[in-house]
């Protein structure tokens, strides 16, 4: 209950502007301009019966990087498919800058870039070459310029003339990115871009991405590495079960949804928490030696006086003092407990 309510107070003002969701037709949606994709009233369900999106309406807006959050299964890649034209909708309309992703496939289809979750790039062509017809099959006429930057950027270009067989998992997934990139896309969809590579080669793929939203692409990722979300994101959106449970700023997420703890390191061993501080969410450590407070982040530090005065009073002396933030993890995992 409480999600649908947070849910419903959230992503309200991110909802296309359509009528009764039930009643949307094609004809009646409106989408916004400054939308660069538009998700409205989609579903699908699979051959096999199982209901993969439920009613999911979204708005991703021009030149930002979207962070597309839920556990296996929630239905983040079969999001991605029907945008992209890959998986048919059951039900709903998309439309990628003004483009209806059916009726007006080819214009849809050569504003994307696509960075697949499953790695199918096992083939005996050179990088150059796969990046080069990637390109191609876009009917873009050829232009090795920019080629050669995709590569440079993604330091593939000492191992232009390799083939594709004999990269590493790493490498072939910087490939993926290339060929993604071939066609010089608006958006690109980045589907867990550093799902099983090295630290290094993450912190480059933040690089790459963050260049390119700078250059004005629109960029959606999903990702299980929570803190990769928070490092890069403008927004989130949490999917769960085929339903999308949230939709917010990121600031604006940790600041609502987040909760900061101040910890008193206590001169002298406390047995219980005294009477005179029960107005205060507080919790004493096993050994009786910390005193932990709880409060939302976005509490005023006014509580904080009041708590450390009252601690005085109490006569309870304290050696440090510190603070910590739940983080985006946090967050993201009690959204889902919530959810269960
Ligand atoms: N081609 C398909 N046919 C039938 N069911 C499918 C198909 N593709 C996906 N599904 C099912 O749809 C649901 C959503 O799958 P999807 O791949 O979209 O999840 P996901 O959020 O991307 O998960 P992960 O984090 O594991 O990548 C799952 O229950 C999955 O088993
Ligand atoms: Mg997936």
């Amino acid at each position: 209950m409480l999600l649908r309510a947070v849910r419903d107070s959230i992503i309200s003002p991110y909802l296309p502007a359509v009528g009764a969701p039930a009643a949307a037709t094609a004809t009646t949606v409106v989408f916004s301009m400054e939308s660069m994709i538009s998700v409205a009233n989609l579903s699908k369900t699979y051959g096999s019966g199982l209901h993969a999106l439920r009613d999911v309406n979204l708005e991703i807006r021009r030149g930002e990087i979207f962070a597309l959050l839920g556990p296996n299964g929630a239905g983040k890649t079969t999001l991605i498919s029907c945008i992209c034209g890959i998986v048919n909708p059951t039900e709903g309309v998309i439309r990628v800058d003004g483009h209806d992703i059916i009726s007006d496939f080819r214009a849809a289809r050569s504003i994307i870039g696509l960075v697949p979750q499953e790695l199918t790039t096992d083939s005996f062509e050179t990088v150059w070459a796969t990046v080069s017809f990637s390109r191609g099959l876009f009917g873009k006429s050829a232009k090795p310029a920019h080629i050669e930057k995709v590569l440079r950027d993604l330091s593939l270009w000492d191992k232009r003339d390799d083939t594709i067989r004999t990269l590493s998992g790493g490498m072939k997934r910087r490939v993926l990115i290339a060929k993604a990139l071939s066609h010089e896309p608006q958006v690109l969809f980045l589907d867990e871009p550093t799902a099983g590579v090295d630290v290094s080669l993450r912190h480059d793929m933040w690089e790459v991405v963050r260049a390119l939203r700078a250059s004005g692409v629109t960029i959606i990722l999903t990702t299980h590495y929570i803190d990769e979300a928070e490092e890069m994101a403008d927004r989130i959106g949490v999917i769960s079960n085929g339903e999308i449970i949230l939709v917010e700023e990121k600031a604006e997420l940790m600041r609502k949804l987040g909760t900061k703890q101040l910890t008193l390191q206590l001169e002298h061993q406390l047995d219980g928490i005294p009477p005179a501080l029960s107005a205060y969410r507080l919790s004493l450590s096993e050994d009786g030696m910390q005193l932990v407070y709880t409060y939302d982040a976005q509490r005023e530090s006014t509580d904080i006086i009041a708590l450390l005065r009252d601690v005085g009073a109490a006569g309870i002396g304290f050696k440090d003092i510190h603070t910590t933030q739940s983080s985006l993890e946090d967050i993201f995992v009690s959204l889902l407990k919530g959810k269960k």
